[in-house]
């Protein structure tokens, strides 16, 4: 029995090789699937999750590797159920998605990078997204809704209200 820390819940799954990448347990195992299969080598990104507030490709990493490490996906990023997370609003309101396809792994990195650095430049944006590759090339759409994402965690209730 394996057991997993997936969305704050602790997940116990029988009969798991340890050597399974995490990409192929969320999705096939927990149902979880946001996160997607797009190169399976960690060059793409669109299986990124976070793993200690960290963005990691989940194609590339073993189950047993993880520990009692934190897994975070897209589905444990809002507060509930009906709700978004910040960076989910601003995706929404620019507009960000196309196909959608690499879009996860888009919002879970850009999660991350305002975790660590809520206001970042334009440069340390393009730094911590350049892993994340987009084919419909919504990549300025991106840039955009995070800076509206940094700006709205700036702000107090009743601005973000306005
Ligand atoms: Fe994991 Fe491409 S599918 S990096
Ligand atoms: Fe289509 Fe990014 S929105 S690959």
């Amino acid at each position: 029995m394996l057991k997993l820390n997936v969305n704050g819940q602790e997940q116990e799954i029988a009969d798991l090789d340890p050597a399974t990448p995490l990409l192929w347990v969320l999705r096939d195992r927990l149902e979880l699937v946001g996160a997607k299969y797009g190169c399976g080598i960690g060059q793409c990104g669109a299986c990124t999750v976070l793993l200690d507030g960290q963005p990691i490709r989940s194609c590339s990493l073993s189950v047993g590797q993880i520990g009692s490490g934190e897994i975070r996906t897209i589905e444990g990023l809002a507060a509930g159920p009906d709700q978004l997370h910040p960076v989910q609003e601003a995706w929404i309101a620019e507009d960000v998605a196309q196909c959608g396809y690499c879009q996860a792994g888009q919002i879970m990195t850009a999660t991350a990078l305002l975790e660590k650095n809520p206001q970042p430049t334009d440069a340390e944006i393009d730094r911590a997204m350049a892993g994340n590759l987009c084919r419909c090339g919504t990549y300025l759409r991106i840039r955009t809704a995070i800076k509206k994402a940094s700006e709205k965690q700036g702000q107090s209730p009743e601005e973000q209200n306005v």
